[in-house]
């Protein structure tokens, strides 16, 4: 807390030169970023980067060989997963997946649950106040028409959406979102778009992506790893006018 930028703007997370080595090759090497609280950030990279690779090393499930991650002030590094989802730290695809016999609102109703159960334990009824909840992401997430639908039977974009809501739902304050719009069309990378903006500020939201539409749609401060390294940040109109980022994903097979 000795920096004067994080004494007006509080870090909610910072990644302070973690490197993840798998058997000699550093998926995520010496890498570094923080995020404040509220913020909508867009990690970008060509594949193979290490971007899921860091989203696994904040949640917990990849082990980092040295760096620090911070959550709130406090290292998180080193600890369970299921204890930096306590925390307050989601990841999209970190929860059971969608129950595909459910409707889309148990489903959320589920999700919910399955954060209340960490400090209260399990009530019998729902309350009231979770209940609402479940209405407000359903309407949040674009499925308020599709509540009573089983979740098996959601198109694919719906299903990205529900799977989005159920992070939601856990209450989480650090939503970690890996490639939402997977498979999905312009029209239904476009509501994605609005759908995560509609969660900025009462989250702080981590999107990776290496669609520059999407990108350029979501707009927020951008950050671009390639090759397990920081290459640059800067707004989505910087990075798209950067001649080093341009050759990174012109030159994906990095010869
Ligand atoms: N469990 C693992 N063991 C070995 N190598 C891995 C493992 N997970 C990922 N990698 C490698 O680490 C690099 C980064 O992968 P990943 O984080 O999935 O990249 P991105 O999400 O940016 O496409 C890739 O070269 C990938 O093959
Ligand atoms: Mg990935």
């Amino acid at each position: 807390m000795s920096v004067i930028a994080e004494e007006t703007k509080p870090l909610l997370l910072s990644v302070d030169g973690v490197t993840v080595d798998f058997d000699g090759f550093k998926a995520i090497d010496n890498f570094s970023m923080t995020l404040e609280a509220g913020e909508l950030r867009i990690l970008i990279g060509p594949n193979g980067a290490g971007k899921s690779t860091l989203c696994d090393t904040i949640i917990g499930r990849v082990q980092a060989a040295s760096g620090k991650v911070r959550f709130r002030g406090h290292e998180i590094s080193g600890l369970p997963e299921y204890e930096i989802v306590r925390r307050g730290i989601c990841r999209k695809f970190q929860t059971p997946g969608v129950v595909p016999s459910l409707s889309v609102r148990d489903n959320l109703a589920l999700a919910a649950r399955r954060d209340r159960r960490w400090w209260r334990g399990l009530g019998l009824a729902v309350p009231a106040d979770e209940r609402a909840r479940v209405e407000e992401i359903l309407e949040i997430v674009g499925l308020a028409d599709r509540a009573d639908v089983l979740a098996g039977e959601l198109a694919h974009g719906e299903k990205q959406w529900i799977e989005i809501g159920m992070v939601v739902a856990t209450g989480a304050e650090l939503l970690l979102l890996d490639e939402p719009t997977a498979g999905m069309g312009p029209n239904e990378t476009a509501r994605t778009a609005q759908l995560i903006h509609s969660l900025v500020g009462r989250h702080t939201v981590l999107v990776i992506d290496h669609d520059m539409t999407f990108v350029e749609a979501l707009g927020g401060k951008v950050t671009v790893m390639h090759q397990g390294k920081f290459l640059r940040q800067g707004t989505v109109e910087q990075i798209r006018n950067d001649p080093e980022v341009a050759a990174v994903y012109l030159g994906r097979s990095d010869h």
